[in-house]
């Protein structure tokens, strides 16, 4: 079926490759204050276990998420959406993809650090069922902001198993 484009809820998520540098460099910095560099970039994804992905909105690099596998969780080191492309369900798009990758029992929380100041991203990670779980004072260099940790986790078998057949189904 051909692709509709005010259709909203078109995302095709992937794996990113080398030729995304230039989008997602471009989204890190309409993002962060203090954005990541290239190099800082490519130095985190040749570390092993560390991935990443982008969301595509009719071809088009709309946003990506770096993340680290570990033996019980998934840790966010960087996501971000395009500011014109926010608030259209990309974001959303992205960790619920996240979310099918958890494993009840084995890899089942999702966690990352929010800036104290970055209410938008608390309030996006809150709607799609994260809590706060702590405070890391001083966690960054650039600032003397704290940083909360939030946390998804996949909570009963139940849950992981609406989350298998979706898996399956798409
Ligand atoms: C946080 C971010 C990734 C969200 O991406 P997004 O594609 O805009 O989010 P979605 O459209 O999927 O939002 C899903 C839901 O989350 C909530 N939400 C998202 N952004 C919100 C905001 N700014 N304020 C309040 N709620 C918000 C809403 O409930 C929204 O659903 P709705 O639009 O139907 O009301 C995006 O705002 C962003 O890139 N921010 C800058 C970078 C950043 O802060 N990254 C996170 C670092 S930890």
């Amino acid at each position: 079926m051909p692709r509709i484009d005010s259709d909203k809820s078109c995302v095709h998520i992937r794996w990113m490759i080398r030729r995304d540098m230039p989008s997602v460099l471009a989204i890190e910095s309409n993002s962060f204050e203090f954005p990541w560099t290239e190099d800082e970039f490519i130095r985190c994804l040749r570390q092993r276990d560390c991935i990443g992905m982008v969301a595509e909105r009719n071809e088009e690099v709309a946003g990506f998420m770096i993340y680290e596998l570990h033996k019980t969780r998934i840790h966010v080191l960087s996501f971000a959406v395009r500011p014109e492309f926010r608030r259209e369900g990309v974001g959303k798009a992205m960790i619920e993809k996240l979310i099918s990758k958890l494993a009840y029992q084995r890899r089942n929380r999702i966690v990352l650090e929010v800036r104290e100041t970055n209410l938008d991203a608390q309030l996006f990670f809150r709607e799609l069922g994260f809590r706060a779980t702590g405070v890391l004072k001083g966690f960054y260099e650039d600032t003397p902001e704290d940083a909360f940790l939030m946390q998804f986790r996949q909570e009963n078998e139940q849950a992981f198993e609406l989350n298998a057949n979706q898996r399956f189904a798409s």
